[in-house]
C-alpha cells in the first residue's frame, strides 16, 4: 500500500514546493480523499511566514478547503461510497494529494458544480454563512453591509444575503471589483477609493444605517463602521487586514447605539461546531447550488506548480473572488 504522496512543503525563504509527505489513514468515521483541488485563504499567506499557528491537532500542511473522489471510506461510515464527489472545510491538509475527514464534514458535490469550482465553496460560503446568519442574525428585509465584497468571503456574502432576502450595500476597491460585486446582485456598490462608505450609507438609508456589517478589514474601517450603524445594528468582525489596534476610541458612541460587537474565526471553532454549521450550510444553500442561484465564484485555476504565483495574484489583492490550485 502506498504510504506517501505529495504535498506541498514550505521552503526556507517561504516559497513552496511539492514534495513526499506521510500519506494520511482513514480511521473509521473518515473518508480519505484523493484531493483533485483545493483553494488560497489568506490564512495561508500568513501561515507559510508563521505568523498564523497551526490550531493543536491540525495538518501543518497548507490548505483548508479541498475536492476530490472518496478513495477510501471508514468502517462506520454511512452513504458515502468510494468514487463519490466530496468537498469539505479543512483545518490543514489541502495542499496534498490526499486528506481524510471526518464523515460529518463532507460535502456532496452537485452534478452542476466541476471540482475546480466545488474547492471555491467551502471556507469563504462557510464563513459568510457563520457571520451573516450565526453571529449577524441576518433576516429578510434588513440591510447589510459587505466590507471586501469581491474577496472570496465577499462574493459569498453578497450571494447569500440576497438569497435570504437582504438589501446589500457592498465595498469594493477597484470599479472592476464594483461592477463584478453588482453583478453577483448587490444593491449598492462604493469603490471606497472614490468615496466615503459611511457619507454614501448614511445618504442612502436615509441617515438609518444598516443592521449588520460584516467586516475582515478592522482598525481602519472601525469608526466609520459604527457611524454605518442602526441602533442595535451588529458587527461582525472576522479580519484585520486594515490593522488590529485601534488608538483612541469613546465607548460612549457604542454604548449609546446599542451596538454589539463579535468576533469572528472558523478555523478555531471546535470540530463538532464545524459540523454542526456544515450540516445546516448543505441543508440551507447547496439546493441553490444545484438551481444555479449561487455559485462560487472563481477568479482563477493555477497548475500545481504555480502555487507560488497564485499566491502572489492573492498578496497583491488583485482576485475577484477564489484562486484554485489543482493537486499534482
Ligand atoms: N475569521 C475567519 O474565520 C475568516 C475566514 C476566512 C477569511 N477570513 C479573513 O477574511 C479576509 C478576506 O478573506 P478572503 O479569502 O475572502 O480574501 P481575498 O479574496 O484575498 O480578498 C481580500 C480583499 O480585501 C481587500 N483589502 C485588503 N486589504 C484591505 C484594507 N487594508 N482595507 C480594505 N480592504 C482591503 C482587498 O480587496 P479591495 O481591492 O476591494 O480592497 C482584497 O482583495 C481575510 O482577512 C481573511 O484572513 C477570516
Amino acid at each position: 500500500m502506498q504510504t506517501s504522496m505529495q504535498a506541498c512543503l514550505i521552503g526556507s525563504d517561504h516559497s513552496l514546493y511539492w514534495g513526499d509527505w506521510e500519506k494520511p489513514t482513514c480511521g473509521p468515521d473518515e473518508l480519505l480523499v484523493r484531493i483533485y483541488a483545493t483553494a488560497v485563504n489568506r490564512a495561508d499567506l500568513l501561515q507559510k511566514r508563521g505568523k498564523y499557528p497551526v490550531p493543536q491537532g491540525a495538518s501543518p500542511i497548507l490548505g483548508l478547503e479541498m475536492a476530490g473522489t472518496v478513495e477510501e471510506v471508514g468502517a462506520n461510515v454511512v452513504n458515502w461510497q468510494v468514487g463519490e464527489r466530496v468537498a469539505a472545510l479543512l483545518s490543514g491538509g489541502g495542499y496534498a494529494q490526499y486528506v481524510v475527514i471526518p464523515q460529518a464534514m463532507a460535502i456532496q458535490i452537485p452534478d452542476q458544480l466541476s471540482l475546480e469550482q466545488a474547492a471555491g465553496i467551502p471556507e469563504v460560503f462557510l464563513t459568510a454563512y457563520l457571520n451573516a446568519f450565526k453571529l449577524g442574525g441576518l433576516q429578510a428585509g434588513e440591510r447589510i453591509l459587505v466590507h471586501a465584497a469581491a474577496s472570496g468571503v465577499g462574493t459569498a456574502a453578497v450571494q447569500l444575503a440576497k438569497a435570504a432576502g437582504a438589501r446589500v450595500y457592498a465595498t469594493a476597491g477597484t470599479d472592476e471589483k464594483a461592477e463584478a460585486v453588482r453583478r453577483l446582485g448587490a444593491d449598492c456598490v462604493m469603490n471606497y477609493h472614490h468615496q466615503s462608505f459611511k457619507d454614501r450609507i448614511q445618504q442612502e438609508t436615509n441617515e438609518q444605517g444598516v443592521q449588520l456589517i460584516l467586516d475582515p478589514v478592522g482598525a481602519s474601517y472601525w469608526k466609520d463602521n459604527l457611524d454605518s450603524l442602526a441602533f442595535d445594528g451588529r458587527l461582525v468582525l472576522y479580519g484585520t487586514l486594515g490593522g488590529s489596534k485601534i488608538e483612541s476610541f469613546d465607548l460612549m458612541a457604542a454604548m449609546l447605539k446599542r451596538i454589539h460587537i463579535m468576533g469572528s474565526t472558523l478555523r478555531g471553532l471546535p470540530q463538532t461546531r464545524k459540523a454542526a454549521l456544515t450540516a445546516d450550510f448543505v441543508e440551507w444553500a447547496m439546493p441553490m447550488f444545484k438551481s444555479g442561484q449561487l455559485q462560487p465564484i472563481i477568479d482563477s485555476v493555477w497548475d500545481a506548480e504555480e502555487v507560488n504565483e497564485a499566491h502572489v495574484q492573492m498578496e497583491r489583492n488583485a482576485n475577484i473572488g477564489k484562486l484554485i490550485i489543482l493537486t499534482p
